[in-house]
């Protein structure tokens, strides 16, 4: 099995690790730089938990390998909140009730902060579609709803999607 060596910029920090090819980018996440935020539910694309933010748009990160990232911006749930501040959507999911277990809620939050960077005033329906890929066997949708709800009344026009000030980790 081929190694390859990339880099990855995720929440702002840079880190640099070598990946089998078929590493999957969920994996390096999770097992490699320990960003654990991240779920793994399905491995097949189904279930949302895995999403993060690449380049600033939300994608399934158990549909792309590792190599695929190499030098690209990775955000992940653990890069919402900013000096201890959440984020208004990660408020929104406390204020509105909007998890349970808490095992779908990274990929809802981040399959929904980019809704609201394309779309800041998102009809229900929009918020519905927005998270029809990411399944929630909680709480009936509905309080996840209030909960973007929410995050689109109370964000003033900035979506933390690509983290802060660019660090090197290791160096
Ligand atoms: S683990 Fe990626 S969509 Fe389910
Ligand atoms: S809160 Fe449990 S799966 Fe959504």
């Amino acid at each position: 099995m081929a190694e390859h060596d990339i880099e990855l910029s995720v929440n702002g920090t840079a880190h640099e690790l070598s990946v089998d090819s078929r590493t999957l980018l969920v994996h390096a996440l999770r097992d490699e730089l320990g960003y654990t935020g991240t779920n793994v539910g399905c491995e097949s694309s189904t279930c949302g938990a895995c999403t993060i933010h690449l380049d600033g748009e939300a994608v399934k990160s158990c549909t792309l390998l590792a190599v695929q990232a190499d030098g690209r911006k990775v955000t992940t749930v653990e890069g919402l909140a900013e000096d201890g501040t959440y984020a208004p959507i990660q408020e929104g999911f406390q204020k509105e009730h909007g998890l349970q277990c808490g095992f779908c809620t990274p990929g809802m939050m981040l399959a929904a902060n980019d809704l609201l960077a394309r779309n800041p005033d998102p009809s229900e329906e929009e918020i519905r579609e927005a998270i029809e890929g990411n399944l929630c066997r909680c709480t009936g949708y509905q309080n996840i709803v209030n909960a973007v709800e929410y995050a689109a009344d109370h964000m003033d026009q900035e979506v933390a999607a690509d983290g802060g000030s660019e660090t090197v980790e290791g160096e």
